[in-house]
């Protein structure tokens, strides 16, 4: 079969390589349109050999279209994934909208794909950037023990923010290495070469930003447990493209470094880098693949029950455009989209 696409936000950072990322996975494309916002109306893309004109997102251009690949700003997507739905579309959007609506599943196809077949409102979400590497890599540890507690410290690249952090960061290393004056940022909130900044979101009532609360909230939304302790420092580091994570987690029983291994080995999704041979996840890997790197396996010293593990995946990619893509891929494989 073929399916009759539409990606909306097509001139963004994750936008723009979901084009790559549906060419890639050979995924079945009878039609695809391209959508964003006035000022893109006309603009040139290319998708598997041929140019297509960006359009400008409104409620006709869905007519016909089956799955659609939205990543737009959260209020955007609040006035336009509905529409879409009713079009007779469903949704896989990456915006933060639509996550904790209890009628919307928040998708990572190699933890909980069977949610797929609960998207009541014809939207399924795509999960933050750094809950889906989580999510990827301590579901076999959860396969093997309950997990009880996450404590995860980020290391977040400039792309979290989009294009322009990827302006801001390609604007400012070169005169920082150079000890020439760094332009202001625009889009994070303070300097980004040489720089290490804990306040890159909005700062929420209980004191954590909001990508802290979205890791807590979505980490347990998807592994379906509410009591799931989870304890998050968010930081943006002057790296392109890439999140790391240090994450310490408490398990129900001890698990042995040997089974943590062996399960990370074969889970899906998963690379497992082998310390003793001097691997160690990396963003300078991770950037360009749909894989989650983990590496650095310990136990807690402090705690039997728990692990140390450092993971690394592209959040443009695997934080976004190809966990998308994979839903898409599911809905049809599920024949939930026919
Ligand atoms: N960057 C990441 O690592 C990441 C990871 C996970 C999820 N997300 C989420 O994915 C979404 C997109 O992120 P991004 O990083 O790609 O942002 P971005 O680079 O700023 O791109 C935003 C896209 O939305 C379009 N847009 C903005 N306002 C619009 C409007 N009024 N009508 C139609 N289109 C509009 C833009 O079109 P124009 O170019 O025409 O303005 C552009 O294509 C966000 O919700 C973000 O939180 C991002």
């Amino acid at each position: 079969m073929s399916v009759h696409l539409a990606v909306v936000g097509a001139t963004g950072a994750v936008g723009d390589l979901m084009r790559r990322v549906l060419a890639e996975r050979h995924f079945p494309v009878g039609s695809i349109k391209f959508l964003a916002s006035e000022k893109s109306v006309g603009k040139r893309v290319e998708f598997a050999g041929t140019t297509h004109t960006v359009e400008r997102l409104c409620a006709e251009a869905f007519t016909g279209v089956q799955i659609v690949l939205s990543s737009t700003p959260s209020s955007v997507s609040k006035e336009f994934s509905p529409i879409a739905a009713k079009a007779g579309a469903i949704v896989v959007d990456n915006s933060s909208a639509w996550r904790m609506d209890p009628d919307c599943p928040l998708v990572v196809p190699e933890v909980n794909p069977e949610e797929l077949h609960h998207a009541r409102k014809g939207i399924v979400a795509n999960p933050n950037c750094v809950a889906i590497p989580l999510a990827v890599a301590l579901k076999p540890l959860h396969d093997l023990s309950p997990i009880r507690r996450i404590i995860v410290c980020t290391y977040q690249s400039s792309s979290g923010k989009g294009a322009t952090g990827l302006t801001d960061f390609d604007a400012q290393m070169k005169p920082y290495a150079l000890g020439q004056a760094v332009p202001a940022p625009t889009a994070h909130r303070a300097q980004l070469a040489g720089n290490v900044i804990t306040l890159d979101w909005e700062l929420e009532a209980n004191g954590y930003t909001e990508e802290e609360n979205k890791v807590v909230n979505e980490t347990r939304k998807i592994f379906g447990d509410s009591s799931m302790g989870v304890s998050p420092t968010c930081v943006r580091v002057p790296v392109r493209i890439a999140h790391s994570e240090a994450i310490n987690v408490e398990f129900a029983r001890p698990i042995s470094i040997a089974e943590a291994k062996a399960a990370l080995a074969k889970a899906p999704g998963v690379v497992l880098m082998d310390e003793t041979k001097g691997e160690f996840p990396q963003p300078i890997h991770a950037a360009g693949s749909d894989l989650t790197f983990v590496g650095r396996v310990r136990l807690d010293p402090s705690n039997p029950n728990a692990l140390n593990l450092w993971v690394v995946a592209d959040n443009l990619r695997k934080g976004a455009a190809s966990n998308a893509v994979q839903c898409a891929e599911e809905l049809i494989r599920r024949g939930i989209v026919k």
